[in-house]
């Protein structure tokens, strides 16, 4: 006979299970959240639904695997501060561009000075040294466009802005098929018969094209974030390792979804990024990398420890929402390392989350107490 905590894991909370149809693309990928592609992240009205669950009104908020930083945004559009942390700085990179604030005209200047700069470069050859990466995930032109783009940074303000959008463009203008843009194994360099189209298609000669859409794009996006935010509140982004990390002050709450044995790389999902951009990498310090025995292990001693951490930055009995898909049952053992009491545990049905599955995909929510 099912248990009556059986009878809870499997209940299906249909107000946060919504429909294509309910929850179409372009809601799930509104604004900021869209800045630049990350396999893996929750969807904003989930986070949205969850902070008014379970956090008071106003309440500080944490996420110490805030990831592109869903969290931290939807926190900011409910009216929180919010400080998220992450071990990959390429995702921290991306968090700290989504969430600060802007002056939109300096901002709108700084990203047409740099396009007109771009319209007038006429090099067809990279110059200076080229990484092997490099040469051989782009075309000569693209490699030379994006490196170009690259040397402009520096002169801005808003740098940063303008590296998350060196990134996109740099995904995009990689010399992949167009079915396979996620994890691309070696890079497609003659014409190729497509899946996704039906017909031949030739692998991106150039990277101009990316860089100014994305680059307006990217404007559109701030400015729409900027009308919706909140004001008065701020998010603070942490790099490293969670398990060690002073996360600052005590916290009313914590809405995270930790990474998952051997699902998804985030380090490597976003190495072009890494390569272009000269950002240091730290590996080995990312948790859920793996499946074997001995991988499952460190992963419930490495999460146990990051949510121990967590629980010494909270206040007495602030929430702890997890959402996470546990399809090997290792939380209630996390959780009892960590010190943390499960006190709720519901299942939603989850629409593609990570763009890769068609079929049904279910995730759990489970709500603990410091
Ligand atoms: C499932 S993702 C979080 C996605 C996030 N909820 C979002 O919507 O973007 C898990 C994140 O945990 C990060 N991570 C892995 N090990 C970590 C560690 N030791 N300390 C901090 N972050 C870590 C990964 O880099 C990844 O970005």
């Amino acid at each position: 006979m099912a248990s009556t905590q059986d009878a809870l894991y499997r209940r299906i909370d249909l107000d946060l299970s919504w429909s294509e149809h309910e929850l179409p693309e372009r809601e799930r990928t509104k604004h900021v959240h869209r800045l630049h592609p990350y396999l893996g992240k929750f969807i904003p009205q989930l986070v949205q639904a969850l902070l008014e669950r379970h956090v008071p009104n106003g309440g500080r908020v944490l996420d110490p695997f805030a990831g592109s930083g869903t969290t931290l945004v939807q926190a900011l559009e409910s009216g929180h501060d919010a400080t998220g942390s992450d071990v990959a700085p390429f995702n921290c990179l991306l968090m700290r561009v989504k969430t600060r604030e802007y002056n939109p005209f300096v901002l709108e200047s700084e990203l047409r000075d740099a396009l007109a700069r771009l319209d007038r470069f006429e090099l067809v050859r990279p110059s200076g040294s080229v990484s092997p990466f490099v040469r051989d995930w782009y075309a000569p032109q693209a490699a030379a466009e994006l490196l170009f783009f690259r040397s402009l940074v520096e002169d801005y303000e808003h740098a940063d802005v303008l590296r998350v959008v060196l990134a996109r463009a740099a995904r995009s203008a990689r010399r992949t098929t167009h079915f396979d843009l996620d994890f691309p194994r070696t890079p497609q360099k003659a014409p190729y018969w497509c899946h996704k189209h039906r017909r031949e298609c030739r692998p991106v000669g150039e990277a101009r094209r990316f860089l100014r859409r994305y680059a307006l794009d990217t404007l559109t996006r701030v400015k729409e974030f900027a009308r919706l935010r909140a004001r008065g509140h701020a998010a603070v982004v942490l790099h490293g390792d969670a398990r060690e990390l002073d996360f600052g002050g005590r916290f009313d709450g914590v809405v995270t979804s930790p990474p998952y044995p051997g699902l998804i790389d985030y380090h490597e999902q976003h190495r072009y990024a890494y390569e272009l951009l000269g950002l240091e990498e730290y590996r080995e310090l990312e948790l859920g990398k793996g499946s074997s025995r001995a991988a499952l292990r460190a992963y419930v001693e490495g999460v146990a420890d990051v949510f121990a951490n967590v629980r010494r930055a909270l206040r007495p009995g602030a929430p702890v929402v997890i959402v996470i898909n546990d399809r090997r049952e290792l939380y209630p053992e996390i959780l009892e390392r960590s010190g943390l009491e499960l006190e709720e545990r519901y299942r939603r049905h989850v629409n593609r989350r990570t763009g890769r599955r068609a079929g049904e995909f279910f995730e759990d929510v489970l709500v603990a107490r410091a």
